[in-house]
Formats: structure tokens, sequence, C-alpha cells
């Protein structure tokens, strides 16, 4: 035990060891000759567009930086203040990138500033860091790749025959042999240019947020910012392209028949999005107004297809009826984000995962909570219950996955080997394959009935 711990310490620690080994230096500092005012829109704007944008501005916000608006640009991220008016020294932006602060900005993998455009962002600052307030509105949402070293897995799926599993990894999608783990295939969206190796195609521009199989195993639904696409399974090939989404594409659920999709998402503080749509014609049947405060991070259809319950980062869990949108019921108790959540076979009972790091079981009828589950240390990202048994799976941010027994409470099997935030579970209806996937990019295929791992897949 002592001894794992001992090889886990420096392996968690990998990045800061490397960086004292061979920190790159400081970038050089040079005089330039520049009259009068730096103007951000033609000299500076093109520079961060070019090196910093696509880590921090629409679908990709690292460190909760974000470039797009003179006021967020600002403001900095987690590590506080970015730019401070007249004191470049005191400026992340500057000092990150000058590499004179850590973190160093960019990352190692991508170019940093070269001398000469340093010391106009420094000069920029100098004068008083000016934006013009047109920048409000040029600043349309860039949609971007993601990053080359943000390669998650947001989404699993079984095939219906067991044979392969989906999984959504970064900006892609491939389909997995269940047994040995092989690669088979990559979905392509024809619209991306295509890669040398057709197995690294891409599905969308940016990440793969979410993704759901059609109980025939014909559909194959994949959300990402701002768009969801319907694949047929046989052919590879896009069915349907929805757009117009707000934000991001966090939650998708098929009806048990399959000729309905509900998708769940919606801008961080602002409001819910909860759309419905018809998988025959790719017709959009319902849009709920404001279903939830904040984003939609989970959604399930009732085995009957006539109540939707839907869970949100307000904390609250919801049902509505279907096809009419109005809402029924109210779930109050977790006190973090809802992050998913599923219905029982026999529909009365359903089950909430939380930010709070409990699950929650909840009696349909008479709307209270029959108990609270704990176990799970960080936020339980997925809850799926396995077809008709009163059994369900979670994953969390704890690196687990595990079995539960619903009628009380209790722990039945675990998913051992995770080493990083899951966020993606899957299981055959019969509960004998089960799927995860998370940050660190390895697909995982078990054997559902005993827990032991078939295969462990990186895709990264
Ligand atoms: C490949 C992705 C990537 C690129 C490109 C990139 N950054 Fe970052 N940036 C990150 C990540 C990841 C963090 C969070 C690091 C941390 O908190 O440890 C971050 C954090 C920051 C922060 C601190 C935010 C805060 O308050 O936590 C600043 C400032 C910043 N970046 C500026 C820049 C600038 C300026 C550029 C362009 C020269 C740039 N970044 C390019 C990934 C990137």
């Amino acid at each position: 035990m002592l001894s794992t711990l001992l090889l886990v310490g420096p392996l968690l620690m990998g990045q800061g060891t490397e960086g004292k080994k061979k920190e790159l230096p400081p970038i050089e500092v040079v005089k330039i000759d520049h009259k009068g005012p730096v103007d951000f829109n033609k000299e500076i704007w093109p520079i961060l567009e070019a090196k910093c944008a696509f880590c921090h501005s629409g679908n990709v916000k690292e460190g909760q930086y974000d470039l797009a608006t003179p006021e967020a640009l600002t403001k900095g991220g987690k590590r506080g203040v970015a730019l401070v008016p007249g004191k470049p020294d005191e400026s992340n932006l500057l000092t990150m990138s000058a590499r004179t602060k850590k973190p160093f900005m960019p990352l190692k993998s991508e170019e940093p500033f070269t001398p000469n455009e340093l010391a106009l962002v420094r000069l920029w600052i100098e004068q008083g860091a000016k934006m013009p307030v047109e920048m409000r509105q040029k600043q349309k949402i860039v949609i971007t790749a993601p990053p080359k070293l943000v390669q998650p897995i947001h989404g699993v799926a079984i095939s219906t025959d067991k044979k392969t599993v989906f999984a959504a990894v970064a900006n892609r999608i491939v389909e997995v042999d269940a047994k040995e783990g092989k690669i088979l295939r990559a979905l392509r969206d024809e619209a991306l240019p295509s890669e040398k190796d057709p197995l690294k195609n891409l599905a969308h521009l940016s990440l793969v947020e979410s993704m759901a199989l059609s109980p025939d195993g014909g559909t194959l639904a994949t959300g990402a910012f701002q768009e969801v696409v319907l694949w047929d399974t046989k052919t590879g090939k896009i069915k349907h392209r929805f757009k117009d989404f707000a934000e991001r594409v966090v939650a998708l659920a098929f009806s048990a028949d399959g000729k309905l999709l509900a998708t769940g998402g919606g801008a961080p503080t602002e409001e819910g999005e909860v759309r419905l749509f018809e998988v025959a014609t790719g017709k959009e049947t319902l849009k709920l107004k404001a279903p939830h405060s904040d984003t939609v991070f989970g959604l399930a259809f009732s085995p009957d297809g006539k109540i939707l319950a839907t869970g949100g980062a307000d904390k609250f869990l919801r049902t509505w009826e279907i096809p009419s949108g109005k809402m029924l019921k109210a779930f109050e108790g977790h006190t973090h984000h809802v992050m998913d959540v599923s219905w029982k076979g026999d529909g009365k009972t359903l089950v909430s995962a939380g930010a709070d790091q409990v699950l929650k079981v909840w009696s349909y009828e008479n709307g209270e909570q029959i108990r609270t589950i704990p176990g799970h240390t960080k936020q339980i990202t997925r809850v799926v219950f396995i077809g008709n048994k009163p059994e369900f799976l979670t994953c969390s941010g704890d690196q687990t996955a595990r079995a539960w027994n619903v009628d009380n409470g209790g722990t039945v099997r675990n998913f051992p080997g995770g080493t990083d935030f899951l966020y993606a579970l899957a299981t055959s209806p019969d509960g004998t394959i089960v799927a995860t996937g998370g940050e660190e990019g390895v697909l995982r295929i078990y054997n559902g009935t005993n827990g032991a791992l078939i295969k462990g897949v990186p895709l990264k």
C-alpha cells in the first residue's frame, strides 16, 4: 500500500517536477519603436486571437479566463485580476506570457509570444490597456477545436448487440470492439477536413459533451457547443443536425420508443435549455420556457414516455408532461447542482445524482425523498438504472464507478481502475456490459455482472 502511494505521488506531481528540470526561460525583453497609442483591435487582439483565444474564449475557458470581452479579459480567472492598466508587472496576462510568473502561458505545446509581441503588449498595458467599446459587438463567440492537451471522454454508449462501444473523446467519436478494445472506426462530419489517419477523423469541431444511443441502436446522438448531431450507426453518416443552442449541449436522452430526443444545456447562471426533437423527421416539437434558472445537466424520459425529468445547476429536479411541456413537479433537496437523473423501470422511482456528492431516491407519486445515499467523495456525474432491475450505476469525480441497490442504498459492485475524474457511463439493458470514460481519455469496458475490467482503451 505504502509503495503504491509513493509511486502515485511523483506521477501526480509529474508536471511540476518536469517544469523544474527544464524550465523555459523568460521571453527576451526587447525595446520596440512605436509611436503613439497602441491600437487594441489592430495590434493586440490579433496576437491574443492567434496565441491565446482558442484556450480562453467561446467553448473553452481554461482557468475560467475568458478573453472575449473587455470586462472578462481584465477580470481574469481563478487566479484573480489579469490586467491592471498601467501596471504590466502586476498583470497576469503579461507576466504569465513573459514567463516570469507561473503558470507560463501559453501551455508548452503552443506558440509563445515573440519578444516583439511581448514588448507591444507591455506598452499597451503601460498606456492604460485601452479597449474600444465596439470590441463587445465584434467578439462573437469563436467556436474552435479543443486544445490538444484536452482529451476527455464525455460520452459512452453500448451497441444493442453488445459487440461494440461508442465513445466521444475530445471532438472525435469512435466505435471500439467491446472484447478486444480495437478502434474500428471514427464517425466523421464531412464538413470538417479529413485526417490522414481515418480513425482520427473529427465528428464535431468543438468538444463532444454528451452522447446517447437510440434504444434500437440505429441512431447515435452527440451534443457539442451549440449543436447536436444524429448519426446513422449503420452508415456512419449524419442524419440530422440541430443548431442554435444557447451554449454547450451537455445532456441527451431518447424516449423508450426511440421517437423523441431531449436535449439539455444552457448558459451557466442564466437559463437552462431543454428542447425536444422528433428523431425520424428532425422536427423540433417542444422547447421548454426557462425550465431551470441555470444549466440543465441531466435528462431522462419516464419508461412510458409521458414524463421528462430534468436536473440542473439550480439544484432542482423537475418533471414535465410530454408532449405538452407543462411542468408537473419540482423536487428540492440537493444542496448543489443536480448532475443527472434516471427512472427506475417501474416508472415510480427516480434517482438523482448531485454535485453535493450524494444520490437521492425519490418517490414520484408523492414527491417525497425516500433516501439519500452518501458514499461518493466528489460530484456524481452520471446515474443510470440497469434495465428494469432495482439496481443503478453511478460514476463520479472521485474516479470511481459503482452499482447500487435502490431499495436499501447499498453498494452492489465496484468498477475499479479509474485514475481521474469520470464523466461518462453506459450499461447494456441487461447490465452485462458497462463502460466508463473521463478526463484521462481512457475508455474502460467492464463485465457488468462481476465488475471485472475487460479492457482499458486509451483514446487520447
Ligand atoms: C493550450 C491552452 C492555452 C493557451 C494557448 C493559453 N492558455 Fe492561458 N491558461 C491555460 C490553462 C490550462 C490555464 C489554467 C492554468 C492553471 O490555473 O494552472 C490558463 C490560465 C491563464 C491565466 C490565469 C487565469 C486565472 O486567473 O486563473 C492567464 C492570465 C492566461 N492563461 C493567459 C494566457 C495568455 C495571455 C495566453 C496567450 C499568450 C494564453 N493564456 C494561452 C491554457 C492556455
